[in-house]
């Protein structure tokens, strides 16, 4: 499994497990079936509700607890500095785990605008070392500069909406600049519509590889922290096998020129 070393030195696995939309039983089990598959990355969130299953997977996967990482994140209703470090509190309790690997601002909400309150607090629990890295997610070139104006500590991470369908290279090229990693959510287009473009089955096709191996390893190359989510364990096993072959640069531009502004999830700008 390749790595990608965050700002501050931390190591974390390039490709990780989603599990956004999976009921909290089915988690546990989905999370069995992928650390057993080989990954050692999950993600969840508060609002997966299923915090717990993930705790219980990864406690009783026999993996060592220092050979994983996971991520959660902080809801919007807890921008303020006391309740962030609350809903830390509860949700480091909720996984069983007594430091996160990663917290995440889920989403900056804009029309709130107490996103710079929330990194305070996430900045306390990196300094108390209840956090090994604090990141966000769905921030905005504009999010990202005004947190960045008034932070002490740069993020590691930016979570943000991310496929062959909507590229978000301006958003890419904000977060290196800035020696923050982008991790992409829905890196798979959320299988249906991307996935069954012929372009995908033909890449495939030459490498031995399903469409859903080309666009992960298309992620891989880009630099992109990755976390397919699926409760199949034949795709769990699947999606991991990405490290052993590689796109041309031919194959690369054009899954790259798939770029359509596509986008699944809330405009970030507007959301909550
Ligand atoms: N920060 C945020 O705001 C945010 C928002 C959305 C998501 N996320 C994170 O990103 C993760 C991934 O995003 P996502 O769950 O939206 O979508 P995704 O990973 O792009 O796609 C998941 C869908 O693709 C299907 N699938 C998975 N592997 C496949 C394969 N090899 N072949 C064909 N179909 C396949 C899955 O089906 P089955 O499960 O039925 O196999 C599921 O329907 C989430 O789970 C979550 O952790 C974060």
């Amino acid at each position: 499994m390749n790595t990608i070393t965050l700002n501050n030195g931390v190591n974390m696995p390039q490709l990780g497990f989603g599990v956004w939309q999976v009921p909290d039983d089915e988690a546990e089990r989905a999370v069995g079936v992928a650390i057993q598959a080989g990954y050692r990355s999950i993600d969840t969130a508060r609002i997966y509700d299923n915090e717990e299953g993930v705790g219980r997977a990864v406690r009783e996967s026999g993996v060592r607890r220092d050979d994983l990482f996971v991520t959660t994140k902080l809801w919007n209703d807890d921008h303020d500095y006391d309740k962030a470090l609350r809903a830390f509190d509860a949700g480091a309790e909720r996984l069983g785990l007594d430091v996160i690997d990663l917290y995440l601002i889920h989403w900056p909400v804009p029309s709130q605008d107490r996103y710079v309150e929330a990194w305070k607090a996430l900045e306390k629990l990196y300094a108390d070392g209840r956090v090994r890295a604090i990141g966000v997610s769905n921030f905005t070139v504009e999010a990202l500069e005004r947190l960045l104006a008034e932070a002490q500590v740069v993020p590691a991470v930016n979570q943000i909406e991310l496929h062959p369908q909507l590229g978000q290279a301006e958003l890419r090229a904000v977060n290196a600049k800035h020696g923050i990693v982008t991790e992409a959510w829905s890196p798979l287009g959320q299988g249906k519509g991307l996935l069954d473009l012929p372009l995908l089955a033909e890449i495939g096709g030459r490498h031995g590889k399903s469409p859903a191996q080309v666009v992960l390893r298309w992620h891989v190359q880009l630099g992109n922290v990755v976390i397919p989510k699926s409760v199949t364990p034949a795709r769990i096993r699947e999606n991991i096998e990405v490290f052993d072959f590689a796109l041309d640069q031919d194959e690369m531009d054009a899954i790259t020129a798939l770029d359509s502004g596509r986008r699944l999830g809330p405009d970030p700008a507007t959301f909550g």
